[in-house]
């Protein structure tokens, strides 16, 4: 697998993921997103220093997900999907082992959040060789 880095000509397979209904369902942010507000997304993470976004590629050239890594303070949160025809075949856990060297890579401390049910990603995550802080809870107002 190639992590490639996301151009401006990944918009529409970028959107394409994020409408995904599964994808949807374990973003936190539940609200429909419009082409043009998926643009504006896409223009400002490509141009934030410490926000990288990549397409994940097998094959020749490829496209089968996407990736991130972003830095936040000592940490770099990585985050993924995989297009829904290429689920369930290895390709999430070969992606976050890839988005591993490259966040590690950054000299920052590999980061992921994941709801609760979202078994795939559990897996994935812990198949890649991260391991959860099950003494940490999340508080919001
Ligand atoms: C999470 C996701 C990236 C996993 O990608 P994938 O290519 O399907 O994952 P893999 O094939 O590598 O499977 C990883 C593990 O999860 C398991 N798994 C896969 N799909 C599953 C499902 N629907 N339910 C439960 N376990 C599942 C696999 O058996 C494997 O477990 P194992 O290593 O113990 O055998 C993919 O399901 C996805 O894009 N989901 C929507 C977006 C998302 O939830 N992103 C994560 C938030 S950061």
């Amino acid at each position: 697998m190639k992590l490639v880095p996301a151009t401006m000509k990944d918009s529409d397979f970028l959107l394409t993921i994020r409408r995904d209904p599964v994808v949807k369902k374990w973003f936190l942010d539940q609200r429909k997103i419009s082409k043009a507000e998926h643009k504006e997304w896409m223009q400002r993470a490509l141009s934030t220093p410490g926000y990288q976004v990549f397409i994940l590629m097998i094959r020749h050239e490829q496209p089968c997900g996407r990736g991130s890594l972003i830095i936040k303070g000592k940490f770099v949160e990585i985050a993924l999907a995989v297009h829904k025809d290429y689920r369930g075949y290895g390709l999430g856990t070969i992606a976050i082992k890839a988005l591993l060297r490259k966040a590690k890579a950054t000299g920052k401390i590999p980061w992921a959040k994941v709801k609760r049910d979202n078994r795939a990603s559990i897996n994935a995550f812990l198949s890649a060789g991260m391991r959860p802080f099950p003494d940490l809870i999340e508080f919001r107002t």
